[in-house]
């Protein structure tokens, strides 16, 4: 049992640094097995998901080598098996990015087929789709998807909806098929253009990552190189609501505040102070923040990841806000556990209509998934007394020294194992 006791009420303050972005890292390892030659790849963050993909391409073969904790050197020329087990797709969705980077290097790859998750259904139609164009076979084997071709040729792809996982999945197989390839309505997240920068620095050749039309080469070979991920956005954004949340005045380090503007607009429309540097944020919130209306949209709109954090916060700002989750179905599990702590949420359909209350009070409560999991801490953060949140492995999946990190802030926050810790962090202060 691990669970984060809060002591709320605590206004943030201080500066910290951001890890690498998880969902750019992900793609990345995937990819940097297509090459036979040693790839490096560094700020990598230390988190479960990346950790649990690592052991995923050293069971079917792959060298890796951790030079410290955030490097990682890869060698994918020892893989012996293309087929991904049930395992590593269940503990992690994204392994269906070895997919396309074992399809790219080998034309050949199985995979178990992802089933829904906490936050939706999540399909993977787009990604066999773009997979078929390029002349692969997919075939429907009791569960897992067996793609494999003679060799991929290059094609002209309209994608029916926006998908980072698609577009990456995409990119990764064409930039080994023969000729030219154009993806359409490509997601334009900074984690796709991070993955297209490293695929490029392998020897791909791909153009227009970041717009809505990605124009690839085909290349026979990849060599390796040294490559630094990206800072995380959605962890950047968390501590952001974190600072406005609890009255707070946080320095963000280690960010691309470009990455961060529809995040930043957002806090600033509520009330929030928020300064920029080259590689900082600053948010200060001094007085009671007031309601707004968001809507969750492919980049660079407001980001389905940062839906929950946004809304813990909404729920203290004055009077009645509006949040419109268009990506995912199931993304407000969170609010029953939100009004648990005396938030005053209704949802119908995919939008939460928010009235704003004075103040949390500090509850039990579990988090359903990563993100509502975080938006949790916030609300515990900011709450009169003590709140446990359980369920926790689901914030480690992507939040490296998540608690570490709050507490330089100034958080009065531990993990406990068992009841007895518990008591002990009860009756202290
Ligand atoms: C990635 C992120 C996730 C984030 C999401 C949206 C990773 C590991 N995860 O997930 O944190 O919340 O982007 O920014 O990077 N869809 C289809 N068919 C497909 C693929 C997607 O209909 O084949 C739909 C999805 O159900 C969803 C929408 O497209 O409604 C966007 O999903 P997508 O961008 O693919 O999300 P992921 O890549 O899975």
């Amino acid at each position: 049992m691990e669970k984060y006791a809060i002591r709320g009420g605590i206004p943030l303050v201080g500066e910290i640094d951001i890890a690498g972005a998880k969902n750019a890292a992900l793609p990345i390892i995937s990819a940097a097995i297509m090459s036979n030659e040693t790839v490096t790849l560094e700020n990598l963050p230390d988190v479960n998901d990346v950790n649990v993909l690592l052991e995923a391409i050293q069971r079917i073969g792959a060298s890796v080598n951790r030079v410290d904790r955030h490097t990682v050197r890869i060698n994918g020329s020892q893989i012996k098996g293309y087929d991904i087990d049930y395992e590593s797709m269940k503990k992690i969705r994204a392994s269906y990015y070895l997919l396309g980077a074992l399809l790219g290097k080998y034309n050949k790859a199985t995979v178990p087929k992802p089933g829904g998750c906490a936050i939706g259904s999540r399909p993977i139609d787009q990604h066999l789709k773009g997979f078929k164009a390029l002349g692969v076979n997919i075939e429907d084997q009791g569960g897992f998807v067996r793609a494999s071709c003679r060799q991929m040729e290059g094609a002209h792809i309209f994608m029916d909806v926006v998908s980072v996982g698609a577009t990456i999945n995409i990119m990764m197989a064409a930039a080994r098929a023969e000729g030219r390839t154009i993806i359409e309505n490509a997601a334009k997240e900074p984690h796709v253009v991070d993955a297209a920068n490293f695929l490029n620095s392998m020897g791909a050749r791909i153009k227009g990552a970041g717009t809505d039309v990605i124009r690839i080469s085909g290349v026979p070979d990849f060599h390796g190189c040294t490559y630094t991920i990206v800072p995380d956005m959605i962890e950047a954004g968390t501590y952001m609501m974190a600072a406005a949340a609890t009255k707070g005045d946080v320095v963000i380090h280690n960010v691309i505040p470009r990455h961060l503007d529809a995040i930043s607009a957002k806090l600033r429309e509520i009330g929030c102070e928020v300064k920029e540097g080259d590689d900082w944020v600053r948010v200060v919130a001094t007085r009671r923040l007031h309601s707004t209306q968001v809507k969750t949209l492919p980049y660079p709109g407001f980001p389905t990841d940062m839906q929950p954090q946004m809304a813990a916060v909404l729920a203290l700002a004055d009077g009645t806000s509006f949040v419109r989750e268009s990506i995912f179905e199931s993304r407000f599990k969170y609010v029953d556990e939100l009004a648990r702590m005396g938030a005053d949420i209704k949802v119908e359909g995919n939008v939460a209509a928010i009235v704003g209350i004075s103040g949390y009070h500090g509850a039990e409560v579990s988090s359903p998934d990563l993100r509502a999991g975080a938006a949790l801490v916030i609300a515990g953060l900011a709450a009169d007394g003590i709140t446990i949140v359980d369920d926790i492995e689901y914030i480690l999946r992507g939040y490296e020294d998540f608690d570490e990190k709050l507490r330089l802030l100034g958080a009065a926050m531990e993990v406990v194992h068992s009841d007895a810790e518990l008591h002990r962090f009860e009756a202290w202060g």
